[in-house]
Order: C-alpha cells, then structure tokens, then sequence
C-alpha cells in the first residue's frame, strides 16, 4: 500500500515537472512565431540528473527544427536524457531531417510531447517512430501547446488561414466620423499593441475603401518586432480603385492586390513587392481568398480594414478571432459603424463569445471567439 501510494506520488510529481518543462517548451516555441511560416512555431528542452542540457526552438523554414537545434545547443551527449518538446517529433525527411530519427540516433530515453502534430503527414508516426525505437513517449497535452500552433493547424488541416479580425471602435461601436475622419480613435498604447498582432501574422487584409480613405502603410514600426518577418499586405480591390501613389504600393514589404477577373489595374506597375491576383468571383469570394492566401503558406491573417469588409467577414462566419479595441469616447449619430451589416431581429445577431478582456492604456482590449 505504502509503495502504491509513493508510486502515485511519484506520478503525480512527474506530471507537474513534465507540465513546467513543456510550458517553457511553449515559451520557447513563440520566439519562432515572427518568423517561422508556414511552420509551425516548436520549442524543445533536453534535460537529464536535474541538469538542462540543450534548447532549441525553430525559426525558420528550411533551418534547423527546434529538437535538432536542442540537441546542437547541447555540450555534453545527451544519451539516456528525456527530451521535452511542444508538438510532435516530425517523422519524414523534408528540407531537414525527419526529428524523430534525429533523437532515436541521438539515444534519448523519454520523449515528452504536448501536442500531436495536426499535419496528415506525421499525425502520430513521429511518436510510433519513436516508440518503435524502444523510446518511452509520453503525450502531455498542454492548452497553450495547441493556441500556440492554431494557425498552422487551421492552414493544414482546412486549407486555410487562422482569420483574426481586429477592429479600433468607440463605445458605440463607430470606426470612422461620417465625414471620414477616423485617426485616431484608440490611444497610443492600444495602436502599439496592434504592431504586435501585425508582426505575428502573416498576411494582413484591408479593403480599397480604406486605403482610398486613410492611404496606410500597414507595415512594422515597433523596433521590438524588427525580427519578424514582414506581413503580406492585402487590397481587395475588385475593380482596380487603388491610386497609383498609395503609400500601400510603396516596398519593401511585399502587396497582393486582389481584383475580379478581367478587371484591375493594368497601369500599375508591378514591381517585384507587388503582385495582382484575379480570382472569378473577385475579393467578394472570401473563402477563395483564403484558399489563395492558405496556398501562399499564410497561418495567421489579421483584418485591418473598414467597416465593408469587417462587415462581410463577421456575416460571412470565416472568423476565428477577434480582437476588438473600445475607446471611453462616443462618436454619435453621425458616425460610420464598424461593421457594414443589417440585422432585423435580435435572434439574428452576430454573437460572438468573450474569452479575455485587457485594459490598455486608457481603451480596452476584447479577445473575441465565434
Ligand atoms: N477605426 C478603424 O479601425 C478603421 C480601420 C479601417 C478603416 N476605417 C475607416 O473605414 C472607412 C472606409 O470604409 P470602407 O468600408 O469603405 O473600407 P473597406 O472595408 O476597407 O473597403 C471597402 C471596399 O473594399 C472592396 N471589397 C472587395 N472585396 C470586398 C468584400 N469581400 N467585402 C467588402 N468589401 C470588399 C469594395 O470595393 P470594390 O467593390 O471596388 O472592390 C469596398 O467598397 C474610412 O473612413 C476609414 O477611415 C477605420
């Protein structure tokens, strides 16, 4: 009896030290988030006698994988060690070694793992591999492992981008004055705050409305995020409205315009950063827009546009998450709402699920889920 019990506690002790070690995995994971695309973010630890022999995370595509950049980081070999790791072990040879073979010769005793990978390609072999090998796995599954790989789950199980819409509204819900005039409506430090959901995205959408109204750059400012890798900027511009000068057309990152068949803009010259894409039903197509950006590798986009486009993501349901910023002001009648939709019964409202509220500065931040 006396055993069983210290057997349990041992377990017990075991799950909580794996549960630590795998959130730091995690923690790791996200300083490839910026950069790693269409990879997923992935970190690793290498651990053995209480001593932390190796970390890794990957950064990017076709670089080292986070386990292989573990065990490179480790001095010492790392025979008999248990290695901590936030997805899955890869079990295929791509642009790099398959991870799990690389941890089999590397003679790892235990494997920890806080999310099987969604990929159809490894979908578990990586663990058979492992366990195959004589190599103990265990599969701890951590909440934050699987937020952490939304986008990339979403981008290789649905052929399409983790959608995240962002709004910058008052308290009555107004983005814009009637006459136009919308900057600013959040403060400094909630507009800081959207450099970051900018840089881990990558791509972002507006619409020609508001590019003819507000002329954005749409680009990375915060030196904290210059390691990112520039986002895809998005028009949906059916007919070709754009000005020539926009400053969205100007480089070095790179623009997608994305026109109606047989129209656009002819005129335009498309340097290397901007590219003219004509899909048939045109940008109003939305699930084919994100079919296009799922097969230019995009996990993550961010809707930063006006209230037409906000307006037909919300009605059209392709949403997965959003952020929504509320400024202590009011903008009155004479405003434009942020989303260009009808509802004619309560029922009928789009409601959407509150799942964390932030005050920064002096605006609030709503984390929003469908
Ligand atoms: N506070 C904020 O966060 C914020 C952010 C952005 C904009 N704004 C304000 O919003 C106003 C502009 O509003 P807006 O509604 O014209 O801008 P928008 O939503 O950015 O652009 C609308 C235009 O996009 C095109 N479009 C292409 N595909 C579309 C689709 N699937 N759904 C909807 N539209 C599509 C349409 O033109 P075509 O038919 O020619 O393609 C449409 O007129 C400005 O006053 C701006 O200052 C505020």
């Amino acid at each position: 009896m006396k055993y069983k019990n210290s057997t349990a506690q041992t377990l017990v002790s075991m799950l909580a030290s794996d549960r630590i070690f795998l959130q730091a995995c995690v923690e790791l994971a996200a300083k490839g988030q910026m950069t790693c695309a269409p990879n997923p973010p992935v970190g690793c630890i290498i651990w053995r006698d209480g001593e932390v022999l190796g970390r890794g995370f990957h950064a990017r595509a076709g670089s080292g994988h986070a386990e292989v950049n573990a065990l490179s980081d480790a001095a010492a070999e790392v025979r008999g060690a248990t290695v901590f790791v936030s997805l899955e072990p890869c079990s295929f040879v791509g642009r790099t070694p398959a991870c799990a073979q690389s941890l089999i010769d590397a003679g790892v005793a235990r494997v920890v793992v806080a999310a099987v990978d969604p990929n159809p390609q490894v979908a578990g072999q990586g663990i058979r591999m492992l366990r195959d090998a004589g190599i103990a796995v265990d599969v701890v599954e951590l909440a934050s492992a699987k937020e952490c790989i939304q986008g990339f789950a979403k981008r290789i199980t649905q052929q399409r981008p983790w959608v995240r819409i962002k709004t910058a509204a008052s308290l009555d819900g107004s983005v814009a004055l009637a006459n136009g005039a919308s900057q600013w409506i959040t403060g400094s430090a909630a507009r800081a705050d959207v450099q970051y959901w900018r840089a881990r995205s990558d791509a972002i959408i507006t619409g020609v409305g508001s590019v003819i109204a507000d002329d954005p750059r749409l680009t990375l400012r915060d030196a904290n995020y210059a390691h990112a890798t520039a986002p895809l900027r998005v028009v949906l511009d059916s007919h070709g409205r754009i000005p020539s000068g926009a400053q969205i057309l100007q480089g070095p990152a790179a623009t997608l315009l994305v026109h109606q068949r047989g129209r656009g803009s002819s005129e335009l010259a498309a340097g290397d950063h901007v590219q003219q894409v004509h899909l048939a039903d045109g940008p109003r197509d939305l699930d084919g827009l994100l079919v296009e950006l799922g097969q230019r590798g995009c996990n993550e986009v961010l809707i930063e546009a006006g209230p037409a486009v906000v307006g037909s993501f919300l009605q059209s349901g392709l949403w997965d998450e959003w952020i929504a910023y509320v400024a202590p002001k009011v903008l009155g009648a004479d405003s434009q709402s942020m989303a260009d939709l009808v509802v004619s019964h309560l029922p009928d409202a789009h409601q959407a699920r509150l799942v964390q509220s932030v005050q920064i500065g002096d605006d609030l931040r709503l984390t929003l889920r469908p």
